[in-house]
This record gives structure tokens, sequence and C-alpha cells, in this order.
């Protein structure tokens, strides 16, 4: 009989509800322990999936019985805290975006991932959708010939709040690690580490980047031009541009059910994709696989494409003078391709 992976959640929020809405579509899959710091919203989220086990604190979790793995969906700056917590307890990790604050705490948790010998894994989704891998698989066949430029953006419209995990900096607040992680991600994915970084932030009055517009050049005339927001709506559109051609990932482009090819000479061409499921089904089955292959991480999620991803935001970060004063205080940033005199430490 397949295994049935039982699955524990810390952080009961939004996006708590729609992974454990996922869960419940595969097969062999279930909710089994819900922590909460609050023992009455862990009851009443552990009801409405069939949760049998209920914590009112994240460390009482770590006792409970016949737990596979844990998902991690509290604000950024608690993920490396709570990620160790799990590991320490050998307890498999799937941690929410960004994986961290600043590469100093991502350096911390894969270590412990690799002194306890346990499975760590980002849940960047999108790495996982049909979508993506189709796109990757464009690309290798040479449909758009050799990728040239990289171009997306991710902005929406918040309320403000300054209590809000969205502009509160003390959790983390802020367009870059919120959304443009998901271009900033799709440009590492596509064309890799760039040789020179260029950005500017608009620092809003509860002192997080609302925008951060961001320019990247790699070898080979490559480049990459990426935008985020949580003041404004964008199109949410990513356009990878080669020398014979486009694809258009269309919007929002990090949860697409379409992309769209276009080559020269000839009609657009167009991919669906139905999701049965609101997209987090893909990396859970990844987390899945890679626990029954005795994997201690995945390919697809690497933990060098986290630490590069997070050293990534880090460098736009101290050139567009974004800080999280708390954690940088600890993270030494890597100068080397820098073109500002800004410093966290
Ligand atoms: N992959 C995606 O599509 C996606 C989408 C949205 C968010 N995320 C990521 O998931 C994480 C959570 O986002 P969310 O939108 O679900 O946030 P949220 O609705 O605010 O939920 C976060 C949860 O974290 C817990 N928490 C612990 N300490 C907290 C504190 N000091 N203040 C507030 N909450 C605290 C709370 O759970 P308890 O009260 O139960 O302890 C809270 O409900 C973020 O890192 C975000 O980047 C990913």
């Amino acid at each position: 009989m397949a295994k049935i992976y039982n699955w524990g959640i810390i952080g009961l929020g939004k996006i708590a509800h729609k992974f454990a809405q996922d869960i419940q579509v595969i097969k062999n899959a279930r909710i089994h322990a819900v922590a909460s710091r609050s023992m009455a919203k862990a009851k009443e989220f552990g009801a409405q999936y069939n949760a049998p086990h209920c914590f009112g604190s994240y460390e009482a979790l770590m006792d409970c019985p016949d737990l596979d793995v844990v998902y991690i969906a509290t604000p950024h700056v608690y993920h490396c805290e709570h990620t160790i917590l799990c590991l320490k307890n050998k307890i498999p990790v799937l941690c929410e975006k960004p994986f961290a604050i600043n590469a100093a705490e991502v350096r911390k948790m894969i270590s412990a991932a690799s002194t306890n010998k346990t499975f760590l894994m980002e849940a960047l989704w999108t790495r996982f959708l049909p979508t993506t891998l189709k796109v990757l698989e464009l690309i290798e066949s040479g449909a758009i010939g050799e990728v040239q430029t990289v171009k997306a953006d991710f902005g929406f419209k918040a309320t403000f709040d300054s209590k809000s995990r969205l502009f509160d900096q003390s959790l983390g607040g802020g367009s870059l690690l919120d959304v443009g992680i998901y271009p900033v991600f799709l440009s590492l994915l596509i064309l890799g580490k760039p040789s020179t970084v260029k950005a500017i932030a608009s620092i809003g009055k509860s002192n997080v980047d609302e925008s951060c517009g961001m320019l990247m050049k790699y070898p080979h005339n490559k480049m990459a031009i990426l935008h985020s927001s949580v003041v404004n709506k964008t199109a949410t559109e990513a356009f990878i541009y080669g020398s014979m051609g486009t694809i258009r990932i269309n919007t929002r482009w990090h949860e697409p059910t379409s992309i769209t090819l276009l080559q020269e000479g000839k009609e657009p061409k167009d991919f669906f994709f139905d999701f049965d499921s609101n997209g987090y089904r893909y990396e859970a089955e990844e987390v899945q696989r890679c626990l029954a292959a005795n994997q201690l991480m995945s390919n697809l999620m690497s933990h060098n494409f986290s630490l590069d991803l997070i050293e990534l935001l880090d460098e736009i970060r101290m050139i567009a003078g974004i800080q999280y004063p708390d954690q940088d205080k600890n993270n030494q940033l890597n100068p080397k391709k820098s073109d500002s005199n800004f410093s966290l430490n």
C-alpha cells in the first residue's frame, strides 16, 4: 500500500489555508497536525481539514507522533527559527518563500539540515508548476533560439496597514521579499547569476520598499528587467525574449494557466494547463517524492539555488537601501558586485 504522508503546519494564516486545501487533493497526503500560537485557532483550523492533532504552540508540535514533514507558513522573519526548530527534531521541512530574511539565516538553515541529515526545501511553488516545466522544455528545445532577455513584474495594490505582514518592517514587510522574489527567481532560473545588478526602491512611511525596480546584466549581453510592488497593480506578466522568438507567461505569471509561444513568421501558439488545485500540490508532491527517495534536498529547488536566490535578494537590498536592521546586523553581505556604498552592517 502506498505510504500516506502526514503533514504538519506551523502558522495558520492565509497561505496555510490554501496549502491545506491542496494537501486534500493529493491522494497519499493528509493534514496530520497543525500548530498555532493560539489553541483555539489551531482547533478551528484543524477541524476544517480533519487534522487529528492540534497544538497551541509551535514547540508542542515537535512531540507529535507519526509526523512526516512540516510546512512553515509564518512571516519571513520567523522562517529561520521555525525551520531550525523542526530540523533539530529531525522533522523534514518545506519552508515558505522567502526561505529567510537574508543569506546568513539561509546558511544556518542549510547547515542545520546537513547536521541533522534532514530534508529541507524552499516552498517556491512556481518552480514546480507544469507551466514552468513547459517553459524550460521550450527553451531547451530551442523554440525561441538563444535566450537574451527576461522581463517580469509582480505588483498588487495592498491596503496600507503599518502592522500588517506586508508593511511591518519587523515582520519582513515590503514588495521585494513578498512578490519581487518571483521575478528574481525567474531571472536566476533562466539566466543564472548576473554580473551587474542595479536596483532602486521606493521606501514608504513604514520603512519598507513599496516598489522595487531591478536591472541585471549577464555575460554575452543578456539582461533582466524586473519590477515588484505592493502599492500598484501591475500586468504581472513575464516575457522571455530569444534570438528567434518569445515566450510570454500569461498573467498572473507566477501562477499561470497558460503560456504563449511567439515565433517569428508563425502564428502565436498557446499552451493551456488546467489546475485541479490552488497550485501548491506540485511542491508538496515534490517533497513527498524526495522523502520517498531518501533525498535530503530537491534537485529542482536545491539548497544552492535557494542560497543563490537569497544572496541576489541581499545584493538588491543593499543597492536599493532595503533594510531589516534586526536580522541584517548578523548578515555579512558580499559587496563584490554591488555598485553602492550602502552597507547593512
Ligand atoms: N507561496 C505563496 O503563494 C505565498 C502566498 C502568500 C504568502 N506566502 C508566504 O507565506 C508566509 C506567510 O504569509 P501569509 O500571507 O499566510 O501571512 P499571514 O496570513 O499573516 O499568516 C502568517 C501566520 O504566521 C503566524 N505568526 C507567527 N508569528 C506571527 C507574528 N508575529 N505576526 C503575525 N503572524 C505570526 C500566525 O499564525 P498563528 O496565529 O496560527 O500562530 C499567522 O497567521 C510569508 O512568508 C509569505 O511570503 C507565500
